[in-house]
Parts: structure tokens; sequence; C-alpha cells
């Protein structure tokens, strides 16, 4: 099952950071193997919400099973979480408490289904977090021209070998499974590292193939406009690409003017939207890292929401009216749920 191979990260940190209270509702935007969720959902309880959002429909699919004993407060939605905000209204969940990314991919996609994440274990060269998309890695490597191949595993991989590797792999195309495209990298760079020749490569095909990082950036924008007062912002990242987008968007978002330096006056009235709560990025101890090697990248950030009063009671009002007039049937909209809501979020 998907929760006994998956350790989450981070979980006691993630937490404190994201500041769960008993009544708060909160957003998942990485559901995985649910172990995050699970613990979000312990301790908001009593009365705490959470929505998860999983691309991959199997995450869903298992996940609900771990979370049964949860189904009276979980909402579990399979898209991508560049659809964040429109979820949101949709449920009408919102304004949120706290909202957390786990960027990357579970220990199920990497070991297990087949997807081709893997260099280590033989599949098809896939790489979707959704099925149901159109591009795959296949296409990628069998039909991208070689330049342009060159150009995104030296963007997304960050790789020093990626024009001869682009070079090798459309000599020897059509290559069709994972353990193929890892022979080829590997009659390239013969150096020996800590890390597998192919990773890098493997890391951008992923990224390109979903997306990643131009979902990330457009996620971590909409997060902002639905957290309410003093809601919480938790992203842990796995790689540089995406830490420095994390850390960049944080740093200009808690800033009130982001004028070039040397501007004598501001001119962009630019305000601060979020308060960074650790100036430094939290990493796992060392016990953590014994014990689940792959947390060993995890690299997590932490924000607070500022926002005003208007426009924090407008956010509720909106969520209250727009209850009184939907169909009861959805836990989200019972006029209970809502008013406690409302009072949790109301200002002292
Ligand atoms: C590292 S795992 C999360 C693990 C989870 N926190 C846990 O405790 O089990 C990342 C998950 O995010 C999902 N994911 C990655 N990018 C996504 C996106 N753009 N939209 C929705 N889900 C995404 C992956 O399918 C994967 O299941």
């Amino acid at each position: 099952m998907l929760a006994s191979v998956h350790i989450p990260v981070l979980v006691e940190e993630t937490i404190q950071a994201l500041a769960v209270q008993p009544g708060g509702r909160y957003i998942d935007c990485t559901l995985g193997g649910g172990g995050h969720a699970a613990s979000i959902l312990e301790h908001s309880s009593p009365g705490g919400q959470l929505l998860g959002i999983d691309a991959d429909p199997e995450a869903i699919k298992l996940t609900r099973q771990r979370l049964k004993a949860y189904s009276n407060s979980i909402l579990l939605i399979n898209d991508n979480f560049v659809n964040l905000k429109a979820i949101c209204y949709k449920y009408d969940f919102l304004p949120l408490h706290g909202i957390l990314f786990d960027l990357g991919l579970s220990s199920l996609q990497l070991n297990g289904y087949g997807r081709g994440f893997s260099f280590q274990h033989r599949a098809p060269l896939d790489m979707r977090l959704n099925p149901n998309q159109e591009l795959t890695a296949a296409y990628i490597v069998n039909n991208y021209p070689e330049a342009e191949l060159a150009h995104l595993i030296k963007t997304y991989g960050e790789e020093g070998y990626s024009r001869q590797i682009a070079r090798r792999i459309v000599q020897e195309r059509p290559i069709k499974t994972t353990l193929e495209l890892a022979q080829t990298i590997e009659r390239v760079v013969r150096k020996r590292t800590k890390i597998h020749p192919a990773t890098k490569t493997f890391q951008a095909l992923r990224i390109a193939v979903n997306q990643e990082l131009e979902h990330l950036e457009l996620a971590l924008r909409q997060a902002v406009d639905l957290l309410g007062f003093e809601g919480r912002l938790v992203v842990i990242s796995y790689h540089s690409l995406e830490d420095r987008i994390v850390k960049q968007f944080m740093q200009q978002e808690s800033k009130d003017c982001i004028c070039p330096p040397g501007t004598p006056t501001c001119v962009c009235g630019h305000t601060a939207s979020l308060r960074l709560i650790n100036k430094r990025v939290i990493t796992p101890s060392l016990e953590e890292v014994r014990n689940n090697p792959r947390s060993r990248s995890a690299r997590l950030r932490a924000v607070e929401r500022v926002i005003s009063q208007d426009e924090h009671y407008s956010l509720v009002e909106r969520l209250c009216s727009e209850a009184k007039v939907k169909a009861n049937g959805n836990v989200w909209r019972r006029p209970a749920i809502l008013k406690k809501l409302r009072k949790s979020f109301t200002l002292s």
C-alpha cells in the first residue's frame, strides 16, 4: 500500500510551520501517500477540515482508503495544483488556515506503478503524473530535435553533459524504456559520482513532461490569495530549481517595495502579502536522513499571510453567502461548519 511505502518528510516541522490548530481548514496540494495529511487531520481535530489534491489518480485512490477514518473531514480531488484557486472556489473551501506543497514524487511513484520515473526499474518511458495527459517522456526523447533536447536536459537537469547526451539519444532512437535510456546515458557519462549518471536527465524529462516549474510558480501565486488572516503557506522542495522558485517568490512577496536597488523613490507600488516565518530554510535532522535517506535533499520554507481585516472579511463573507444559496449535501457547505469556520477566523 502507498502509505506503507512513502515515508513523509519533516512532518513535525511541517505541522509547526503550518501552525495547525483544532478546527482549522487546510489544503494539502500534494496528497501523495497521505502522511502529512493524516498528521494535519490529527492536529486539527476536533473540527479540522482538509482538502487533498493530487494529479495522480492512483494516489487519490490509495490515500482515500488510508484516510477512511477521517471521511467526514476530508475532500480528495484528483487534479493538478495549478488549478488550486478554481478548486477552492468550486468547493467553497476558503479562506484557509494553511496550505502545504510537498513537491516531487512519492516513493510509490518512484518504485512502483511502472510509470517510468526511475532508471532503476524497467518501464515504458512515460513519466506522466496524470496518465490522461498526452505528452510523455517517450514522445520527448524520440521526437524533439537534438538542440531542444540538449537545452531541456541542461535547463531542467542542470546536466553538464547535456549536448553529448542529446546527441547520443538522437543516434540511438527509438528508445522505448527507462533502462534503454539509462544505458544510453551511461555510455556518455562515464565519470562515477555519488549520483547515477542518468539522475539529472530523468529529472529534466519529468519536469518537462509535467511542466512542474511553471505549475509551481502559478500555484504559489494562487495560494497567497486563498489564505485568511495569518494563514500559513509551507513548501517542501527537493531540488535547487524548485527551491529557487519558492525562495524568490517568498522573498519578493514579503517585501513592500521591489524596485531595483538604487531607485531613488519607489515606483513599483508593491506591498508585502507575506511575512517570512523562518529566515533560514529548514532541513531534516541527521537522524531523519538516516531513517529516511530520501529526505536528505528536503528544504522547507514557510510564510504567513499578511492580510487586512477588510480583505479577510470579504473572503469569509463570500464563503458564507454562497453557502446559503447552494445545496447542502456537501460537507463543506454545512451551515454549522461554516459558522464555526467564520468564528475561528474572526479577528480578536
Ligand atoms: C512527495 S509526494 C507527497 C507525499 C505526501 N506529502 C505524503 O505525506 O505522503 C508528491 C505528490 O505530489 C503530487 N504532485 C506533484 N506535482 C503535482 C501537481 N502539479 N499537482 C498535483 N499533484 C502533484 C505527486 O503525484 C505526488 O503524489
